[in-house]
């Protein structure tokens, strides 16, 4: 059987999670951390053992290239043994350490998928600020370590964008808002091409957000074990924060009929087992705040997202900005809180109104503007938008035909994986 008659594997690696599985599903057959936990103890032995003891290096050597766990596996092993070190191979929606990240690949394909990457295409996904380079080490590891017969590296948000393919007519010109845990992308695409010079990003994404609970909760005095204090921040986030319309009128909500709002995490100590619970009062909507207001979590940056939305569509192209408005698309974890989408359009439609009432006034209200449409699309699948725009993409015919495939690879080099063909199953 022929690999491009077996549905192509997809794998969406993000700072946070990766989301894996095969084209054509609705659904990643994993979500799991991008976490490796690597055996200490044999990387030293490798290293340390002398130099005539070749036979005792290499073993070691090989031990620690067997022995290491990812995701929650290797946060469970990580907690209960301290020879397992956590590395964590993408910070920043980037591949930091390739090493860790060939190790992460390997078991995501042998334990996880369970598949022989010999036997499958693969799609695999890039931050869109990736520099060329690294989509070269991409290829060399897919290729080379792998063996793989074709592979595609997209560009996430455009298959953010590809996501919406099966739930309404496929529009391939709209803004991607993608937050993540450790990266927030504001990308306009006009047909299926990123137009480069005004993506934005922004330094506050799902993991900010963690830490403001945490550090608000520690400043109320929960008590909550330490070492715990990032995790349960992580829960209580996850489980419980709302984006509200207006904060003082959400304070007084809270005051007025505090039993309606506050809500109680329970846990165990991690070190002990006892039992623990905290209350969980203003963190549920001051959490999320922090894209509309940065400056409650820091003075470093203060321009609130729905700002930088605007900015980023008025630096695009002019023909494209009423497409772009029409079609602002959300995507990652970090936008699923209740009514986010809701806030973002109303704060998003007021700055163009104000704009046009403004243009209006300029010219003495002689000229009468053309009203924008405002459209923040929000969707079931926000969480694993990339993944599942990769699955639908992957399982197109045409998808084949794009990819770059290891005759090719071996023929001009790596080279050829700097760029990657925009495909007529993306329209
Ligand atoms: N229901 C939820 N409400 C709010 N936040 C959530 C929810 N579920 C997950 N998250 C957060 O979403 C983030 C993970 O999202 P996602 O998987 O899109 O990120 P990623 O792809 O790993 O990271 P990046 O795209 O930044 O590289 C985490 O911060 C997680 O805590
Ligand atoms: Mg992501």
């Amino acid at each position: 059987m022929d690999a491009t008659s077996r549905p192509a594997v997809v794998i969406d690696n993000g700072t946070g999670y990766s989301k894996m599985g095969f084209a054509g599903n609705v659904e990643p057959c994993f979500i799991t951390p991008t976490v490796v936990a690597v055996n200490d103890s044999f990387l030293n032995q490798s290293r340390s053992s002398s130099k005539g003891n070749w036979s005792a290096q290499y073993s070691a050597g090989v031990m620690a290239d067997l022995d290491f766990f990812i995701g929650d596996e290797a946060i469970s092993r990580s907690r209960s043994s301290s020879t397992y070190n956590l590395s964590y191979p993408i910070q920043n929606g980037q591949v930091e350490n390739w090493d860790t990240m060939e190790r992460f690949w390997q078991q995501c394909i042998y334990n996880y998928l369970r598949c022989d990457p010999e036997d499958h295409y693969f799609l695999l996904t890039e931050s869109p600020l990736t520099a060329p380079e690294n989509r070269e080490y991409t290829g060399e590891i897919m290729f080379e370590t792998f063996n793989v017969p074709g592979l595609y590296i997209a560009v996430q948000p455009v298959l953010a964008l590809a996501a919406g393919y099966t739930t309404s007519k496929c529009e391939m010109t709209g803004v991607v808002v993608d937050v993540g845990e450790g990266a927030t992308h504001i990308v306009p695409v006009a047909e299926g091409y990123v137009i480069g010079s005004s993506i934005k990003s922004i330094p506050i994404s799902g993991k900010d957000v963690t830490q403001f609970v945490q550090q608000l909760l520690k400043e109320r005095g929960e008590h909550i074990p330490p070492e715990d204090s990032f995790e349960v921040a992580r829960k209580v986030k996850e489980m419980y924060c709302y984006t509200c319309s207006d904060i003082v009128k959400e304070y007084n909500k809270h005051d007025k009929e505090p039993s309606k709002y506050i809500k109680q995490f329970s846990g165990t100590k991690p070190k002990t087992g006892a039992p623990y619970s905290c209350d969980i009062g203003y963190e549920r909507f001051l959490g999320p705040e922090i894209f509309f207001h940065p400056e409650i979590y820091s003075s470093d940056f203060t321009t609130p997202l729905p700002t930088v939305i605007d900015k980023c569509i008025q630096s695009a192209p002019i023909d494209t900005r009423r497409a772009l408005y029409k079609n602002v698309v959300l995507s990652g974890g970090s936008t699923m809180f209740k009514d986010f989408h809701r806030r973002l359009q109303r704060d998003l439609k007021k700055i163009v109104d104000t704009r046009i009432v403004a243009a209006e006034a300029w010219h003495g209200g002689e000229v009468k503007s053309q009203p924008i449409e405002v459209n923040v699309v929000s969707h079931p699948i926000q969480r694993f938008a990339v993944w599942f725009g990769g699955s639908v993409l992957a399982s197109t015919p045409e998808f084949y035909g794009a990819c770059h495939t290891k005759a090719e690879y071996e023929e001009y080099g790596a080279s050829i994986c700097r760029t990657n063909p925009i495909f007529k199953g993306m329209f």
